[in-house]
């Protein structure tokens, strides 16, 4: 897609509007976009840090000072790694701060769209801003949208215990709602995902359960889950053992150092959808990891123990354990190596393989407990703030939560990693592992670093670079029995392409694919939807081909199909449950949003418009005269320009022919009505007869028609 250029081209359409959006809505929210907010969570890394703390770091001519950027402040962070990694790092074990300095999160929106402009441009700046930027340009007002950043270092349980995150949150809910009048849209990125689960489960615990659905439909109308690892992700594994760099120009050993003080890497081990917490039912694991006292271990189906790898694509982690003499000096190892011994009695290395439940359970941390002096911690940890979590134990499957709208969008297609190979470096902690080798999944198949493939259970499709595919669709398990698929290009489309299933079957737990062909080098875009399956609930997956992980939030796709699906939701007048995808015209023009912007807009206005627009009953709904009249109504607030209705031939008569459209071109251009051009163009739509667009282009090749042809047919 050309996305450049979609941002430029005109919008002029904000003039189709109905009327009745100017008589008021009234009564209930619905269909009153001024109630809306949206509540923003951010993922991992993407909320601004800032020190609490005067710190004076030697031979470096940058000291901390309060309220100075920890997180991120590149130029800080490079002339002092050591004095900044002290602002960074937490008590391994307690989460506390370092004695020397503090830390705490910013708030407001500023705190996750300014994180470090300029220095790192690459996987560390702002994920957020040109998504802020779509709701400027769409006339949100500046109090509708809401970030609720957070300190992403933390356990759940910490945020709440610190911070009071969750009280905090359930306020900013409750904000919204008196503030505005209505509920809000939630867009969580990424670990914002687990953060939002963890919020819902506390809830639940904080209200009267009779009331707990009541509230969750009052304050929330929809959340849009983007990005979701909703069941973990294998980097986080990789991050446990040899560190994440996030892109920035540190050790490998520092930033494990570092992202190892930080709880919240446990938070994404992947896990299997085969086993809930609650009860016990452990493969082999040593009998100490298995105490009695745990009342959040994992009860698991028999398909954990039916499928390999736990449902993942292949084992997440293969590790290579040095032989050593005297075995029984190592009992952790030996039990999990199942009595084969042999390898180990004659002194060759072992290699182990662990699954997503291995992993999530700890069994793998207490296998290389011996070899790595981290893992006491990770176990501490694992249990005290994930199994033993008071409020929910997040590793594991989240079922389709109670809320009435449900949009889960994700990128698919991209090499993503999803099983390591390790050995011992001979190096020691933070350095002492190394990745022999890593599996990638791409589009279907499953191959080594060196690109060999690779045998293993690969999904359909691969993930977003980050997250599995196995992952992220895991929310396909929320749709219903029923499904209607559409598959339709990324692009600018007249509809030509798109592929419509209706009513597929869907079995539960099982991936559901479309029978749609592609063609090369096209990106689509696939939507699942059910609003069928529970009644007055929809819920929708929405895959975004080549979408990577963390670009997905300002991709222009996402944000335009995003908008559609808002403008129709509260569209009082729709007729289908969700927005149609037969047809896609630009959206934004910032030329045309400027002229707009002075005439003073109401975001109410820009929806409708983009409702109309998308639902591609642009042309049906000028068919009635009384558009226009909203029509003059909104030239004369452009008090420049006073123009009645008496001045457009064609708000009266029908346009019917292609040589009438070319009659008012013809008055139009010269004269000063770039706006207005929208509303001839639209009637191009209506005809949606190609050849009297080409003999309109033949006939009178000027500029302005040009443009209208481009606009739609571009
Ligand atoms: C946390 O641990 C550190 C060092 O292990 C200790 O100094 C501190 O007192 C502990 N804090 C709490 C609140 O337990
Ligand atoms: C599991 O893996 C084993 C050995 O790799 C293989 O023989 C078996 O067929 C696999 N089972 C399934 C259900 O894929
Ligand atoms: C132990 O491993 C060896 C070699 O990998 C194999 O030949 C042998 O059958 C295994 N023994 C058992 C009891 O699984
Ligand atoms: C997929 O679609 C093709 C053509 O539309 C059809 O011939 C084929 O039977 C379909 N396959 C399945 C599994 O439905
Ligand atoms: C699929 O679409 C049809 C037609 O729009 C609709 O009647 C039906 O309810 C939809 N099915 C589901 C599962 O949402
Ligand atoms: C409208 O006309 C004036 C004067 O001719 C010109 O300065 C201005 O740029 C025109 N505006 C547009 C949007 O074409």
């Amino acid at each position: 897609m050309r996305s450049p250029s979609y941002n430029h081209h005109v919008t002029a359409f904000l003039l189709l509007l109905l009327p009745h959006l100017f008589h008021g809505v009234g009564g209930d929210w619905t269909g009153d976009y001024s109630k809306l907010s949206g509540i923003i969570i951010p993922g991992l890394a993407s909320t601004q840090l800032r020190a609490w703390s005067i710190l004076d770091c030697p031979y470096s001519p940058l000291d901390f000072n309060p309220l100075d950027l920890v997180w991120l402040d590149s130029t800080r962070m490079l002339s002092a790694v050591n004095c900044w990694l002290k602002c960074m790092l937490l008590d391994p074990y307690n989460q506390t701060d370092h004695p020397d300095c503090k830390s705490r999160p910013d708030s407001g929106l500023s705190a996750i769209t300014e994180l470090d402009p300029g220095y790192i441009t690459g996987p560390l700046s702002s994920v957020w801003k040109e998504w802020l930027k779509w709701c400027v340009e769409f006339g949100i007002e500046a109090n509708a949208i809401i970030a609720v950043p957070y300190d992403w270092r933390l356990s759940p349980s910490k945020l709440e215990e610190r911070d009071l995150y969750f009280h905090k949150l359930k306020l900013t809910f409750e904000t919204a709602l008196k503030l505005r009048g209505g509920p809000s849209l939630v867009f969580a990125h990424s670990l914002g995902n687990h953060v939002f689960r963890y919020f819902l489960e506390w809830l639940k615990l904080e209200i009267a359960p009779k009331h707990y659905i009541q509230w969750l439909d009052e304050h929330i109308h929809a959340y849009f889950a983007v990005g979701a690892p909703l069941l973990g992700t294998v980097e986080a594994v990789k991050g446990t053992l040899s560190g994440l760099t996030f892109g920035l120009p540190i050790s490998e050993g520092t930033s494990r150092l570092m992202v190892n003080s930080f709880a919240s890497t446990l938070w994404m081990l992947p896990f299997s959808k085969y086993c809930r917490a609650d009860n016990t039912c452990w493969k082999h694991f040593s009998a100490d990891v298995r105490d009695k006292s745990d009342h959040h271990n994992y009860h698991c189906d028999e398909r954990e123990f039916h499928f390999n790898f736990s449902g993942w694509p292949t084992n997440i982690i293969n590790i290579e354990i040095p032989s050593i003499p005297g075995f029984g000096a190592y009992p952790s190892v030996t039990e999990v190596a199942e009595g084969n011994l042999s390898s180990i009695e004659c002194g060759l290395p072992t290699q182990l393989s662990f699954s997503g439940c291995e992993i999530s359970d700890g069994t793998f941390f207490k296998a290389i407990e011996d070899y790595d002096p981290d893992m006491k911690r990770v176990l501490h940890q694992l249990k005290k703030l994930y199994h033993d979590d008071p409020v929910l134990n997040p590793l594991s499957p989240w079922d389709r939560p109670p809320l009435k709208n449900i949009f889960c969008i994700y990128g698919t297609d991209l090499k993503t990693e999803v099983g390591y190979y390790f050995a011992p470096s001979g190096k020691p902690y933070p350095d002492n592992w190394i990745i022999t080798d890593v599996i990638y999944e791409l589009e279907g198949s499953l191959f080594s670093r060196s690109g060999n493939l690779v045998d293993g259970n690969a999904g359909a499709s691969s993930g977003d670079e980050t997250v599995p595919y196995h992952s992220l669709s895991y929310c396909k398990n929320w749709l219903g029995p029923k499904v209607n698929i559409t598959r339709a290009p990324q692009s600018e489309h007249d509809g030509s392409d798109v592929q419509v299933e209706l009513n597929v079957e869907h079995h539960h737990e099982e991936d559901i694919l479309p029978n749609m062909t592609r063609l090369p080098r096209v990106k689509y875009i696939t939507f699942y939807e059910d609003s069928e399956s529970i009644p007055g609930k929809r819920t929708a997956v929405w895959e975004i081909d080549k979408a990577n992980h963390r670009n997905i939030v300002r991709s222009p796709v996402v944000m335009r199909e995003l908008w559609l699906e808002m403008w129709h939701d509260i569209h009082p007048d729709a007729k289908s449950k969700f927005v149609t995808k037969a047809k896609r015209g630009p959206l934004r023009d910032e030329d045309c949003y400027w002229d707009y912007g002075k005439a003073r807009c109401a975001w109410a206005e820009h929806c409708e418009y983009r409702y109309l627009f998308g639902d591609v009953h642009l042309g049906q709904s000028c068919t009635s005269t009384e558009p226009f009249r909203s029509l003059a109504d909104i030239f004369e607030n452009w008090r420049h320009i006073p123009l009645t209705v008496e001045q457009f031939p064609f708000v009266s008569s029908k346009v019917e022919t292609a040589s009438q459209i070319f009659k008012l071109l013809d008055d139009f251009v010269g004269r000063n009505l770039t706006r207005c051009l929208s509303f001839v163009c639209s009637r191009f739509l209506q005809l949606e007869d190609s050849t009297a667009v080409s003999d309109l282009l033949a006939a009178q090749p000027s500029q302005t028609v040009s443009r209208c042809i481009l606009l739609f047919y571009g």
